[in-house]
Protein backbone atom coordinates (compact mmCIF):
# COMPACT_ATOMS: atom_id res chain seq x y z
CA UNK A 1 0.00 0.00 0.00
CA UNK A 2 1.12 3.37 -0.84
CA UNK A 3 1.29 5.98 1.35
CA UNK A 4 -2.36 8.35 1.19
CA UNK A 5 -2.32 11.29 -0.64
CA UNK A 6 -3.07 15.45 0.39
CA UNK A 7 -6.27 16.46 -1.76
CA UNK A 8 -7.24 20.28 -0.83
CA UNK A 9 -5.93 19.28 3.09
CA UNK A 10 -7.95 16.19 2.87
CA UNK A 11 -5.96 12.85 3.72
CA UNK A 12 -7.26 10.43 0.86
CA UNK A 13 -6.27 7.06 1.46
CA UNK A 14 -4.81 6.64 -2.66
CA UNK A 15 -5.27 9.18 -5.67
CA UNK A 16 -8.29 7.06 -7.04
CA UNK A 17 -11.65 8.62 -7.50
CA UNK A 18 -15.01 8.26 -8.71
CA UNK A 19 -15.91 11.77 -11.19
CA UNK A 20 -19.65 12.60 -10.82
CA UNK A 21 -22.09 10.57 -12.78
CA UNK A 22 -24.92 8.43 -12.71
CA UNK A 23 -22.48 5.57 -10.95
CA UNK A 24 -22.83 7.66 -7.64
CA UNK A 25 -26.47 8.77 -8.64
CA UNK A 26 -27.81 7.54 -4.78
CA UNK A 27 -26.88 6.02 -1.03
CA UNK A 28 -26.90 2.47 -3.25
CA UNK A 29 -24.61 3.04 -5.89
CA UNK A 30 -21.69 5.72 -3.85
CA UNK A 31 -21.55 2.68 -1.40
CA UNK A 32 -20.08 0.52 -4.13
CA UNK A 33 -17.73 2.99 -5.07
CA UNK A 34 -16.64 3.04 -1.64
CA UNK A 35 -16.41 -0.66 -1.30
CA UNK A 36 -14.33 -0.85 -3.99
CA UNK A 37 -11.89 1.47 -2.67
CA UNK A 38 -12.46 4.42 -3.61
CA UNK A 39 -10.13 7.20 -1.96
CA UNK A 40 -12.68 9.84 -2.64
CA UNK A 41 -16.33 9.63 -4.49
CA UNK A 42 -18.11 12.44 -6.14
CA UNK A 43 -21.76 12.51 -6.42
CA UNK A 44 -24.08 12.99 -9.34
CA UNK A 45 -24.20 16.82 -9.65
CA UNK A 46 -26.41 18.01 -7.04
CA UNK A 47 -28.73 20.78 -8.32
CA UNK A 48 -31.76 22.31 -6.44
CA UNK A 49 -34.46 20.48 -8.40
CA UNK A 50 -34.65 17.01 -9.46
CA UNK A 51 -33.78 16.99 -13.02
CA UNK A 52 -36.14 14.63 -15.49
CA UNK A 53 -33.76 12.11 -17.41
CA UNK A 54 -34.06 11.49 -21.17
CA UNK A 55 -34.10 8.30 -23.08
CA UNK A 56 -32.61 7.17 -24.85
CA UNK A 57 -29.31 9.27 -22.91
CA UNK A 58 -26.09 7.12 -23.49
CA UNK A 59 -25.18 6.57 -27.18
CA UNK A 60 -22.07 3.91 -27.37
CA UNK A 61 -20.28 3.14 -30.68
CA UNK A 62 -17.18 0.85 -30.07
CA UNK A 63 -15.55 2.98 -27.41
CA UNK A 64 -16.79 6.00 -28.22
CA UNK A 65 -19.45 7.07 -25.58
CA UNK A 66 -21.85 9.78 -25.35
CA UNK A 67 -24.28 11.05 -23.14
CA UNK A 68 -27.21 13.58 -23.13
CA UNK A 69 -27.27 13.22 -19.07
CA UNK A 70 -27.42 16.71 -17.03
CA UNK A 71 -27.41 16.50 -13.73
CA UNK A 72 -28.71 14.06 -10.84
CA UNK A 73 -32.40 12.96 -10.89
CA UNK A 74 -32.71 13.28 -7.29
CA UNK A 75 -33.81 16.89 -5.68
CA UNK A 76 -31.79 17.97 -2.40
CA UNK A 77 -33.95 16.71 0.17
CA UNK A 78 -33.89 13.32 -1.53
CA UNK A 79 -29.68 13.35 -1.16
CA UNK A 80 -30.31 14.05 2.35
CA UNK A 81 -31.77 10.78 2.70
CA UNK A 82 -29.35 9.16 0.43
CA UNK A 83 -26.48 10.55 1.78
CA UNK A 84 -27.67 9.12 5.57
CA UNK A 85 -27.55 5.60 4.53
CA UNK A 86 -23.58 5.44 3.02
CA UNK A 87 -21.13 4.35 5.66
CA UNK A 88 -18.24 6.60 4.11
CA UNK A 89 -15.64 4.47 6.40
CA UNK A 90 -12.10 5.57 5.35
CA UNK A 91 -13.59 7.30 2.17
CA UNK A 92 -14.27 10.56 1.59
CA UNK A 93 -17.57 12.42 0.09
CA UNK A 94 -17.53 15.00 -2.39
CA UNK A 95 -20.48 16.67 -3.57
CA UNK A 96 -20.71 17.76 -7.15
CA UNK A 97 -23.19 20.53 -7.10
CA UNK A 98 -24.82 23.19 -9.18
CA UNK A 99 -26.99 26.30 -9.12
CA UNK A 100 -28.66 29.48 -11.25
CA UNK A 101 -26.93 31.86 -9.53
CA UNK A 102 -24.25 32.46 -6.58
CA UNK A 103 -26.47 32.50 -3.66
CA UNK A 104 -28.16 28.86 -5.18
CA UNK A 105 -24.31 28.25 -5.52
CA UNK A 106 -23.93 29.18 -1.71
CA UNK A 107 -27.25 27.72 -0.32
CA UNK A 108 -26.20 23.99 -2.20
CA UNK A 109 -22.93 24.71 -0.57
CA UNK A 110 -24.06 24.71 2.91
CA UNK A 111 -26.56 22.27 2.41
CA UNK A 112 -24.55 19.53 1.42
CA UNK A 113 -21.96 20.22 3.59
CA UNK A 114 -24.42 19.77 6.87
CA UNK A 115 -25.31 16.54 4.59
CA UNK A 116 -21.80 15.26 5.28
CA UNK A 117 -19.70 16.29 2.39
CA UNK A 118 -15.77 16.09 2.67
CA UNK A 119 -15.07 18.83 0.18
CA UNK A 120 -17.18 20.49 -2.72
CA UNK A 121 -16.76 20.48 -7.03
CA UNK A 122 -18.66 22.82 -8.47
CA UNK A 123 -19.58 21.43 -12.13
CA UNK A 124 -19.61 24.26 -13.87
CA UNK A 125 -19.60 23.21 -17.23
CA UNK A 126 -21.26 19.92 -18.87
CA UNK A 127 -21.75 20.65 -22.90
CA UNK A 128 -25.40 18.97 -22.66
CA UNK A 129 -27.88 21.80 -23.25
CA UNK A 130 -26.85 25.65 -23.24
CA UNK A 131 -26.89 26.45 -20.00
CA UNK A 132 -25.37 29.38 -18.13
CA UNK A 133 -23.21 29.72 -21.17
CA UNK A 134 -22.57 32.95 -20.09
CA UNK A 135 -21.12 31.91 -16.48
CA UNK A 136 -19.14 29.10 -17.72
CA UNK A 137 -16.84 31.28 -20.41
CA UNK A 138 -17.45 34.69 -18.40
CA UNK A 139 -14.32 34.84 -15.69
CA UNK A 140 -15.92 37.58 -13.67
CA UNK A 141 -19.41 35.31 -13.61
CA UNK A 142 -17.59 32.05 -11.88
CA UNK A 143 -15.10 34.05 -9.53
CA UNK A 144 -19.18 35.22 -7.75
CA UNK A 145 -19.97 32.02 -8.28
CA UNK A 146 -17.44 29.58 -6.64
CA UNK A 147 -16.45 32.65 -4.35
CA UNK A 148 -19.68 32.37 -3.07
CA UNK A 149 -19.72 28.58 -2.10
CA UNK A 150 -15.97 29.16 -0.31
CA UNK A 151 -17.48 31.43 1.84
CA UNK A 152 -20.36 29.66 2.71
CA UNK A 153 -18.75 26.76 3.67
CA UNK A 154 -15.63 25.66 6.00
CA UNK A 155 -15.07 22.30 3.57
CA UNK A 156 -12.53 22.57 0.38
CA UNK A 157 -14.05 24.04 -3.07
CA UNK A 158 -12.94 22.30 -6.17
CA UNK A 159 -14.06 23.79 -9.37
CA UNK A 160 -14.56 20.98 -12.49
CA UNK A 161 -13.48 22.65 -16.02
CA UNK A 162 -14.40 22.12 -19.37
CA UNK A 163 -11.65 22.06 -21.79
CA UNK A 164 -12.52 25.32 -22.70
CA UNK A 165 -12.33 26.84 -19.24
CA UNK A 166 -9.00 24.92 -18.24
CA UNK A 167 -7.04 26.30 -20.84
CA UNK A 168 -7.63 29.73 -20.45
CA UNK A 169 -5.57 31.69 -17.71
CA UNK A 170 -8.19 34.45 -16.71
CA UNK A 171 -10.64 32.14 -15.58
CA UNK A 172 -8.31 30.05 -13.85
CA UNK A 173 -6.82 33.09 -12.05
CA UNK A 174 -10.42 33.99 -10.95
CA UNK A 175 -11.28 30.77 -9.64
CA UNK A 176 -8.19 30.80 -7.65
CA UNK A 177 -8.72 34.29 -6.27
CA UNK A 178 -12.57 33.13 -5.53
CA UNK A 179 -10.36 30.66 -3.14
CA UNK A 180 -10.73 26.92 -5.13
CA UNK A 181 -8.00 24.48 -3.94
CA UNK A 182 -8.07 22.20 -6.61
CA UNK A 183 -9.44 22.19 -10.24
CA UNK A 184 -10.94 19.20 -12.40
CA UNK A 185 -10.57 18.46 -15.73
CA UNK A 186 -12.03 17.69 -18.49
CA UNK A 187 -15.51 17.24 -18.19
CA UNK A 188 -16.96 15.85 -21.55
CA UNK A 189 -16.62 17.35 -24.90
CA UNK A 190 -19.59 17.95 -26.57
CA UNK A 191 -20.45 15.79 -29.40
CA UNK A 192 -22.65 14.00 -31.86
CA UNK A 193 -22.40 10.52 -32.41
CA UNK A 194 -22.88 10.44 -36.33
CA UNK A 195 -25.43 11.44 -39.14
CA UNK A 196 -27.38 8.78 -40.68
CA UNK A 197 -27.05 9.65 -44.27
CA UNK A 198 -29.54 7.46 -45.21
CA UNK A 199 -32.54 8.91 -43.25
CA UNK A 200 -30.39 12.03 -43.07
CA UNK A 201 -31.58 12.34 -39.24
CA UNK A 202 -28.19 13.29 -36.63
CA UNK A 203 -28.05 10.07 -34.63
CA UNK A 204 -29.14 11.60 -31.38
CA UNK A 205 -31.66 14.73 -30.85
CA UNK A 206 -29.04 16.77 -29.51
CA UNK A 207 -25.34 17.32 -28.55
CA UNK A 208 -24.01 14.55 -26.48
CA UNK A 209 -20.91 14.63 -23.99
CA UNK A 210 -18.41 12.81 -25.58
CA UNK A 211 -16.48 10.85 -23.00
CA UNK A 212 -13.51 7.86 -22.66
CA UNK A 213 -10.82 6.80 -23.95
CA UNK A 214 -11.03 8.82 -26.82
CA UNK A 215 -10.52 12.25 -25.38
CA UNK A 216 -7.70 11.32 -23.03
CA UNK A 217 -4.66 12.67 -25.62
CA UNK A 218 -7.33 15.76 -24.77
CA UNK A 219 -7.03 15.47 -20.98
CA UNK A 220 -3.62 14.82 -20.91
CA UNK A 221 -2.06 18.09 -22.94
CA UNK A 222 -5.31 19.80 -20.21
CA UNK A 223 -3.64 18.15 -16.77
CA UNK A 224 -0.01 19.44 -18.37
CA UNK A 225 -1.18 23.10 -19.35
CA UNK A 226 -3.06 23.31 -16.45
CA UNK A 227 0.24 22.70 -14.28
CA UNK A 228 1.72 25.13 -16.19
CA UNK A 229 -1.20 27.77 -15.53
CA UNK A 230 -1.92 27.44 -11.62
CA UNK A 231 -1.20 26.49 -8.43
CA UNK A 232 -3.93 24.74 -7.60
CA UNK A 233 -3.75 21.21 -7.36
CA UNK A 234 -5.28 19.07 -10.20
CA UNK A 235 -7.55 16.18 -10.08
CA UNK A 236 -7.71 14.63 -13.50
CA UNK A 237 -10.11 13.48 -15.40
CA UNK A 238 -10.83 11.95 -18.88
CA UNK A 239 -10.24 8.50 -20.28
CA UNK A 240 -9.06 7.16 -17.21
CA UNK A 241 -9.22 3.18 -17.35
CA UNK A 242 -6.12 1.66 -15.98
CA UNK A 243 -3.36 1.90 -13.70
CA UNK A 244 -1.12 3.35 -16.96
CA UNK A 245 -3.65 5.86 -17.65
CA UNK A 246 -3.75 6.80 -14.37
CA UNK A 247 0.24 6.79 -14.29
CA UNK A 248 0.44 9.15 -17.10
CA UNK A 249 -1.51 12.03 -15.22
CA UNK A 250 0.24 11.88 -11.95
CA UNK A 251 3.45 12.23 -13.98
CA UNK A 252 1.83 14.89 -16.13
CA UNK A 253 1.27 16.94 -12.21
CA UNK A 254 -1.92 15.26 -11.18
CA UNK A 255 -2.62 14.72 -7.63
CA UNK A 256 -5.45 12.37 -8.01
CA UNK A 257 -7.39 10.67 -11.14
CA UNK A 258 -11.33 10.43 -11.56
CA UNK A 259 -12.43 7.85 -13.44
CA UNK A 260 -16.08 8.02 -15.03
CA UNK A 261 -16.81 5.99 -18.47
CA UNK A 262 -14.72 3.39 -17.38
CA UNK A 263 -16.98 2.74 -14.27
CA UNK A 264 -20.01 3.32 -17.01
CA UNK A 265 -18.46 0.46 -19.43
CA UNK A 266 -17.10 -2.39 -16.82
CA UNK A 267 -18.77 -1.62 -13.57
CA UNK A 268 -17.19 -1.38 -10.37
CA UNK A 269 -14.53 -3.61 -10.39
CA UNK A 270 -12.91 -1.32 -12.71
CA UNK A 271 -12.30 0.88 -9.15
CA UNK A 272 -10.71 -1.66 -7.49
CA UNK A 273 -8.43 -3.31 -10.39
CA UNK A 274 -7.13 0.29 -11.04
CA UNK A 275 -5.91 0.55 -7.69
CA UNK A 276 -4.62 -2.73 -7.19
CA UNK A 277 -2.68 -2.00 -10.32
CA UNK A 278 -1.28 0.86 -9.18
CA UNK A 279 0.15 -0.32 -5.92
CA UNK A 280 1.68 -3.26 -7.87
CA UNK A 281 3.31 -0.77 -10.41
CA UNK A 282 4.44 1.84 -7.64
CA UNK A 283 5.81 -1.44 -5.34
CA UNK A 284 7.56 -3.28 -8.16
CA UNK A 285 9.20 0.16 -9.33
CA UNK A 286 10.38 0.41 -6.09
CA UNK A 287 8.08 3.57 -4.70
CA UNK A 288 6.29 3.27 -1.46
CA UNK A 289 4.87 7.20 -2.09
CA UNK A 290 3.06 8.77 -5.45
CA UNK A 291 4.77 11.74 -4.88
CA UNK A 292 7.85 9.91 -5.53
CA UNK A 293 6.57 9.99 -9.32
CA UNK A 294 4.38 13.13 -9.34
CA UNK A 295 5.11 15.45 -12.33
CA UNK A 296 8.43 13.11 -13.42
CA UNK A 297 6.97 13.63 -16.90
CA UNK A 298 6.92 17.36 -17.01
CA UNK A 299 10.84 18.44 -17.53
CA UNK A 300 10.46 16.09 -21.11
CA UNK A 301 7.50 18.18 -22.27
CA UNK A 302 9.07 21.87 -23.96
CA UNK A 303 7.48 24.39 -26.47
CA UNK A 304 7.26 23.85 -29.89
CA UNK A 305 9.46 26.82 -30.27
CA UNK A 306 12.11 25.17 -28.43
CA UNK A 307 12.58 21.75 -30.60
CA UNK A 308 15.61 22.28 -32.66
CA UNK A 309 14.50 20.57 -36.32
CA UNK A 310 16.96 18.09 -36.99
CA UNK A 311 16.67 15.05 -39.85
CA UNK A 312 16.31 11.37 -38.55
CA UNK A 313 15.53 8.55 -40.72
CA UNK A 314 13.63 5.43 -40.51
CA UNK A 315 15.18 2.02 -40.05
CA UNK A 316 13.91 -1.97 -40.18
CA UNK A 317 15.03 -4.05 -37.63
CA UNK A 318 13.21 -7.12 -39.25
CA UNK A 319 11.64 -8.65 -41.72
CA UNK A 320 8.27 -7.41 -42.71
CA UNK A 321 7.19 -9.89 -45.06
CA UNK A 322 3.92 -8.41 -47.20
CA UNK A 323 2.22 -11.51 -47.86
CA UNK A 324 1.81 -12.25 -44.17
CA UNK A 325 0.64 -8.88 -42.47
CA UNK A 326 -2.35 -7.04 -43.58
CA UNK A 327 -0.84 -3.85 -42.37
CA UNK A 328 0.08 -1.07 -44.73
CA UNK A 329 0.22 1.89 -42.40
CA UNK A 330 3.79 2.30 -43.51
CA UNK A 331 3.61 1.95 -47.18
CA UNK A 332 -0.02 3.53 -47.40
CA UNK A 333 0.94 6.44 -45.42
CA UNK A 334 4.67 7.57 -46.84
CA UNK A 335 3.92 10.77 -48.66
CA UNK A 336 7.85 10.93 -49.44
CA UNK A 337 7.95 6.86 -51.10
CA UNK A 338 10.69 6.07 -48.61
CA UNK A 339 9.16 2.43 -48.19
CA UNK A 340 9.74 0.34 -50.74
CA UNK A 341 8.59 -3.70 -51.67
CA UNK A 342 11.79 -5.50 -52.26
CA UNK A 343 11.36 -9.47 -52.88
CA UNK A 344 8.20 -9.39 -50.90
CA UNK A 345 9.41 -7.50 -48.11
CA UNK A 346 9.29 -3.88 -46.95
CA UNK A 347 12.48 -1.91 -47.40
CA UNK A 348 13.18 1.53 -46.10
CA UNK A 349 15.00 4.17 -48.80
CA UNK A 350 16.58 5.85 -46.16
CA UNK A 351 17.68 9.37 -48.49
CA UNK A 352 14.08 9.41 -49.80
CA UNK A 353 13.42 9.23 -45.90
CA UNK A 354 12.04 12.54 -44.19
CA UNK A 355 11.70 11.22 -40.29
CA UNK A 356 8.16 12.46 -40.18
CA UNK A 357 7.63 9.24 -37.84
CA UNK A 358 4.63 7.74 -38.95
CA UNK A 359 5.80 4.46 -39.90
CA UNK A 360 8.06 4.00 -36.34
CA UNK A 361 5.26 5.20 -34.82
CA UNK A 362 2.49 3.23 -36.47
CA UNK A 363 4.20 0.05 -36.70
CA UNK A 364 1.94 -3.03 -34.84
CA UNK A 365 5.05 -5.15 -34.54
CA UNK A 366 7.48 -2.09 -33.38
CA UNK A 367 10.29 -2.99 -35.74
CA UNK A 368 10.65 -0.32 -37.46
CA UNK A 369 12.95 2.99 -35.36
CA UNK A 370 14.08 6.49 -36.15
CA UNK A 371 17.54 7.33 -36.03
CA UNK A 372 20.17 9.56 -37.08
C1 LIG B 1 -23.11 9.10 -18.26
C2 LIG B 1 -22.32 10.26 -17.73
C3 LIG B 1 -22.88 11.12 -16.79
C4 LIG B 1 -22.12 12.18 -16.26
N1 LIG B 1 -22.67 12.99 -15.30
C5 LIG B 1 -21.93 13.99 -14.77
C6 LIG B 1 -22.44 14.81 -13.72
O1 LIG B 1 -23.53 14.61 -13.19
N2 LIG B 1 -21.67 15.84 -13.29
C7 LIG B 1 -20.42 16.11 -13.79
O2 LIG B 1 -19.75 17.05 -13.34
N3 LIG B 1 -19.88 15.30 -14.75
C8 LIG B 1 -20.62 14.28 -15.25
N4 LIG B 1 -20.08 13.46 -16.21
C9 LIG B 1 -18.70 13.74 -16.71
C10 LIG B 1 -17.67 12.84 -16.03
O3 LIG B 1 -17.61 13.07 -14.65
C11 LIG B 1 -16.27 13.04 -16.65
O4 LIG B 1 -15.85 14.37 -16.46
C12 LIG B 1 -16.26 12.76 -18.15
O5 LIG B 1 -17.05 11.64 -18.44
C13 LIG B 1 -14.84 12.54 -18.68
O6 LIG B 1 -14.26 11.40 -18.09
P1 LIG B 1 -14.25 9.96 -18.83
O7 LIG B 1 -13.70 10.19 -20.21
O8 LIG B 1 -13.35 9.12 -17.98
O9 LIG B 1 -15.63 9.48 -18.86
C14 LIG B 1 -20.80 12.38 -16.72
C15 LIG B 1 -20.26 11.52 -17.67
C16 LIG B 1 -20.98 10.44 -18.15
C17 LIG B 1 -20.34 9.50 -19.15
Amino acid sequence: MTKPIDLMGIPLKNAVITAAGPWARDGKSIQRCIDAGAGAVITETITLEAKQRVSPRLFVDGYRMFNTMLYSDLHLEQWESELEQVKKRDSKLICSIWGSSASEIAYLASKVERMGADAIEISISAPIGSRNESVCNHSADIHAFVKAAVEAVSIPVMVKLSYEAAVSPAFLHAIERAGAKAVSAIDAIKGLRGVDIESRKAEMMTYGGYTGRNIRPISLATTAQLRQYTQMQICSVGGIKTAEHALEFIMLGATAVQLASAIQEDGYGVISKLIHDLDDWLAGHGYSDIEQVRGAALPSLMPFEDIKPQRRRAAITDHCDIATTDCNICINGCLYDAIVRRDGCIEIDAAACEGCGLCSSGCPRGIITLGW
